[in-house]
């Protein structure tokens, strides 16, 4: 049967009414509320004793047979482990009732869960579940067969170009109203071209974020799960299904449509699309689009007391916005070329098959000169790219930093510097921003030296097709155009040229001139609206450039005009999947490495990080870069020293003293430390920390804070008491090591204010009595050993007076005190040098390392003559890097620069700032809990409970990678893993800190 279910009004049922129907029908009594619905009439039932099923009310358009095919899709769904509500039969058995007025009705069991709809912001997980559940509902579907499904209502795709006709003119706004027309006429046109192909099904039609319930997972994200509302089940597209559901995922992030593949993906995964189907998706997506916007304003100028509808609008117009923000013909590109995972760029070195050979003679010979015949001088592709050697120091920031690479071409003497297509480009790299900048050149640009007027010739033959003030469009034949853009044109359209033939002219000048040559599909201009304008207009000779994420897409609709210059290839792709697959095929499983899927970082600068196709991230982890990222200083250091010598530290050289003596300078006055032994690493440093205490006392035992990370080596493991870390770190424990409580003041044994000191006082108490026990056993301590802010835990401060306390028990037990100043030394807290200065106490052994070196392996220990000395008992001692000429320069130059640059100063100040910006989320934001630590060593604790402290780990991770998406590296830490651990770079700003913070506001109050 068709049924023409249309807009229109839905049945005048209120709920007195339906209060009514729920006794007359089900023999119940319930209070019933509306729910919404755009033509039928949905209500909540609540019965006094609490429980709730919902009542329908169908459009009296809707036929006995589509009811019945829809109880047979749910068993469909059942029998597939889809879940869904049950229909509840009223008291005569039959699941559709008639209400007194004649409406059909049906009562189903209320699904548990929360509303997808106005859940934010999507993650790649949810997105790719809602994704699977598309695939599972088509696979569910596949067989069933009912005269029921044979309808063709509005919202059957395939009648949804005629419905917007219809429904359009209800738009009072004219330029939307032509929008959405016109969305849906180019829509329709690329669809029609594989309409045919397209399998035909039952499908649920309506399956989006507004008919997917959703629970909430332990990562504090919303999955969809149960599946409600058949009413638009019906033989449809397959693909279809799969559309309907990814455009109503796109109002989530509407910034970026792009990324509603992660659900097609997972869809094309168990639900493979045919080639028909890919090109289908997009202007499906579109179509359904305009049919929302459009029927929304029908239903309104029908129904104008429909809240439902009215609320809709928005979501509609966003989902219509969204789909239609992508030109059409890009959009359809990217799902080929996603789905047919195949490597964009595998093809074209050369031009493709499709795309025209470039003039074998003029290509072969010099370089440009088959655009350029008049050339004489060398040609120089310059490197604006991610790892060029010419934007160290930060040139890439500056505004001319293109325009500078072309002058020193020139400068070196070259007629022409290129700038080549495909290459991501540092220049155009943006900093603390949420999207990613447009840094992929879709065409090639020729900056050519001042001088006299060139004339300009095709490169291959071709027919004008445009030619403007600027430059002409070329037609090369098989689809393609070349576009040649900053010259002064003289041809006409139409003429037919060959290979050499003259263009027109680069006038005379005296400062450097560009043309922009793109080779380019005509579909991607013709096909499209908006056509290639979409890439933001460039200037005259400069070319357009996508972002990261456009690129597959791009590198299909565009090619290399390389080979028509006679220039080599250098277009570059996003290779991080297959680095990482490297990787995993040569190093160890226990090997750590950051994110699932990790962007692979090939620069940084200062306190940011950017990734090889020009993302920058703030990187708020990096400790061990504590001057900031590429310091010039360093860097000349080791270019200085390493020329002149480098060699092991057993032979007599200056810069071993001299470093070791500007150590020593840094200890607070009247320190008796004295001794320096340098070694490569923090593993190493305190592994030589622990043999020093034990050779300096003649004892074994080692007392250790629980939830410690000392290092990897055998004896620095060894004291690494974080299960965490290490899971079989209780079990494997050697015996000379004790475990002592952690004094963690906020979720530890004692709790309490910051200025309470009997916290710490009780903590010094048991770990005094712990020292006395070990003395009874025998066993009297060596050493103790702590981070002097416990850094493992994500910056929490020892409590008020404990360190002290400590330190005097166990040197009253004959023990000395090691400080792992690894993390939290060198300026990092901001008071004071050191960690242990703001316990206003002095180790007996100090262990450095990470930001000595910033990022070159330097390690060592700081101790008294005495501790050293005792080495001798243990024979000689020499680590053959350690300490060596280079590592003392590369020291020294960091010192210099802390001092120079104020890095302590500025921990001090802008770890302020960022702690009070992150105390004031936490005045909004109920999942923070304590913001730990001082200066730049902060961490961000997140609770499911600010009562319990429930650690919100899941969340945490998941918190992680939206801030990623936002461009802010910031990673997770602690036993529970529930703390945001920030250790940025000394050098951060004030602006990269409010950015920091109001990307981590942006992902709490959106969602992650
Ligand atoms: C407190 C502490 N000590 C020692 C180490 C070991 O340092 P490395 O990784 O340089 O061996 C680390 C490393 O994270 C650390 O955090």
């Amino acid at each position: 049967m068709n049924d023409r279910h249309s807009a229109s009004m839905r049945p005048a049922v209120s709920e007195t009414d339906a209060e009514t129907i729920a006794r007359d029908c089900y023999g119940i009594e319930a209070v019933a509320r509306e729910l919404g619905s755009n033509q039928d009439r949905n209500f909540l039932l609540r019965e006094p004793d609490g429980t709730r099923s919902v009542l329908r009310i169908d459009n009296p358009t809707f036929g006995d047979d589509a009811r019945d095919a829809q109880h047979a899709a749910l068993d469909a769904y059942r029998a597939a482990g889809i879940p869904v509500p049950v229909v509840l039969a009223g008291p005569n058995g039959e699941l559709t009732q008639r209400s007194g007025g004649g409406y059909a009705v049906r009562r189903s069991e209320f699904a548990d869960g929360e509303p997808m709809l106005d859940a934010g912001y999507f993650a790649p997980v949810v997105l790719q579940e809602f994704g699977a559940l598309a695939a599972s509902s088509v696979n569910a579907l596949a067989t069933l067969a009912h005269p029921g499904l044979d309808r063709e209502h509005m919202w059957v795709m395939a009648v949804a170009h005629r419905e917007v006709g219809r429904c359009a003119p209800a738009i009072r706004d004219r330029a939307l109203r032509h929008r959405v027309t016109a969305a849906a006429d180019e829509a329709r046109s690329v669809l029609d071209e594989v309409a045919s192909g397209l399998p035909i099904q039952a499908i649920h039609g309506d399956l989006t974020d507004d008919n997917v319930m959703g629970v909430r997972g332990e990562d504090g994200r919303l999955h969809p799960r149960v599946v409600l509302d058949l009413g638009d089940l019906a033989y449809g597209w397959r693909v279809a299904e799969l559309a309907i559901t990814a455009s109503s995922l796109l109002h989530h992030e509407p910034e970026r449509p792009l990324r509603v593949f992660d659900a097609v993906e997972a869809f094309h995964s168990r639900a493979p699309l045919s080639d028909a189907e890919a090109r289908a998706l997009w202007p499906l997506i579109v179509l359904r689009g305009a049919i929302l916007v459009a029927s929304g304003w029908r239903q309104l100028e029908i129904d104008g007391d429909n809240a439902y509808a009215r609320d809709r609008i928005r979501v509609e117009q966003a989902i219509f916005d969204a789909a239609t923000s992508v030109p059409l013909a890009e959009a359809v590109e990217y799902a080929t070329v996603r789905l047919r995972s195949a490597d964009p760029l595998a093809v074209p070195d050369r031009l493709g098959a499709d795309a025209p050979e470039p003039h074998p003679k003029r290509a072969r010979s010099l370089p440009v000169r088959s655009l350029l015949p008049e050339i004489a001088g060398d040609v120089v592709v310059v490197d604006a790219g991610v790892e060029s050697p010419w934007l160290e120091a930060g040139r890439w920031l500056d505004a001319d930093a293109e325009d500078r690479l072309v002058a020193r071409a020139f400068a070196g003497g070259s007629a022409v510097a290129v700038l080549p297509f495909g290459v991501y480009r540092l220049t155009r790299t943006t900093i603390d921003c949420p999207d990613a900048a447009a840094t992929w050149p879709i065409g090639t640009e020729l900056h050519v030296a001042p001088g006299p007027r060139l004339v300009v010739t095709t490169p291959v033959e071709a027919t004008v097709f445009a030619a403007g003030e600027h430059g002409v469009r070329l037609r090369l034949g098989d689809g393609w155009y070349l576009d040649i853009d900053g010259f002064s044109v003289d041809v006409e359209v139409n003429s037919v040229l060959s290979p050499g033939t003259r263009l027109g002219l680069l006038p005379s000048a005296s400062e450097s001139r560009r043309l922009c040559v793109t080779l380019i599909r005509a579909d991607a201009v013709e096909g499209a609206s908006p056509p290639v304008d979409a890439v933001k207009e460039p200037d005259t000779g400069r070319s357009g450039l996508v972002t990261p994420e456009r690129v597959p897409a791009w590198s299909a609709l565009a090619r290399d005009p390389a080979g028509l210059l006679g220039l080599p290839s250098q277009a570059e792709r996003d290779q991080s999947a297959d680095e990482q697959r490297r990787r995993e095929q040569i190093l160890a499983g226990a090997q750590e490495r950051y994110y699932e899927h990790p962007m692979q970082i090939e620069r940084g600068w200062r306190h940011h990080l950017v990734d090889t196709t020009g993302r920058a991230y703030l990187d708020l982890v990096n400790n061990v870069a504590g001057l900031g990222h590429g310091h010039p200083g360093v860097a000349d250091a080791v270019d200085r020293q390493i020329r002149i010598l480098n060699t092991n530290s057993r032979f007599l050289y200056r810069e071993l003293a001299e470093y070791s003596e500007r150590l020593l300078a840094l200890l607070p006055p009247h320190s008796p430390l004295d001794t320096v032994v340098l070694v490569n690493s923090g593993s190493e440093a305190v592994d030589l920390a622990l043999r020093l205490v034990q050779a300096a006392t003649g004892r074994k035992t080692v007392v250790a804070l629980r939830e410690a990370y000392h290092g990897w080596t055998m004896a620095s493991d060894a004291v690494t008491t974080s299960a965490y870390d290490n899971p079989y770190a209780r079990d494997t424990r050697p015996e000379w090591i004790h475990v002592a409580d952690v004094p963690n003041r906020f979720r530890g044994t004692y709790r309490g204010a910051a200025e309470d000191r009997s916290v710490g006082a009780r903590y010094a108490a048991d770990l005094g009595a712990d020292l006395d026990k070990l003395a009874r056993r025998g066993r009297p301590a060596a050493g103790f050993i702590c981070e002097s802010v416990l850094g493992n835990a994500g910056g929490v401060l020892l409590p008020e007076g404990y360190l002290a306390d400590v330190y005097a028990r166990v040197r009253a037990a004959g023990g000395l005190c090691i400080a792992d100043e690894v993390q939290v030394g060198f300026g990092r807290t901001g008071a004071g040098f050191w960690g242990f200065e703001r316990s206003a106490v002095m180790p007996d052994v100090i262990a450095i390392a990470k930001p000595m070196g910033n990022g070159f392996p330097i390690g060592g220990v700081i101790t008294s003559r005495a501790a050293a000395d005792a080495l001798t008992s243990q024979g000689q001692f020499f680590s053959s890097t350690g300490g060596n000429p280079l590592s003392c320069r590369v020291g020294l130059a960091v010192l210099d620069a802390m001092e120079a640059e104020g890095t302590q100063r500025n921990a001090r100040e802008i770890g302020r700032h960022l702690a009070a910006g992150f105390r004031a989320l936490a005045e909004r934001h109920g999942i923070i809990g304590p913001i730990h630590g001082e200066g730049l060593y902060l961490g961000v604790e997140l609770v499911r409970d600010r009562d319990t402290l429930e650690p919100a780990a899941q969340e945490a991770a998941a918190i992680c990678e939206r801030l990623r998406e936002l461009g802010v590296i910031v990673l997770t830490t602690s036993e529970r893993s529930n703390v945001l651990k920030v250790k940025p770079p000394l050098c951060i700003t004030a602006e990269s800190a409010d950015y920091a913070v109001a990307a981590l506001d942006r992902v709490l109050t959106e969602g992650w």
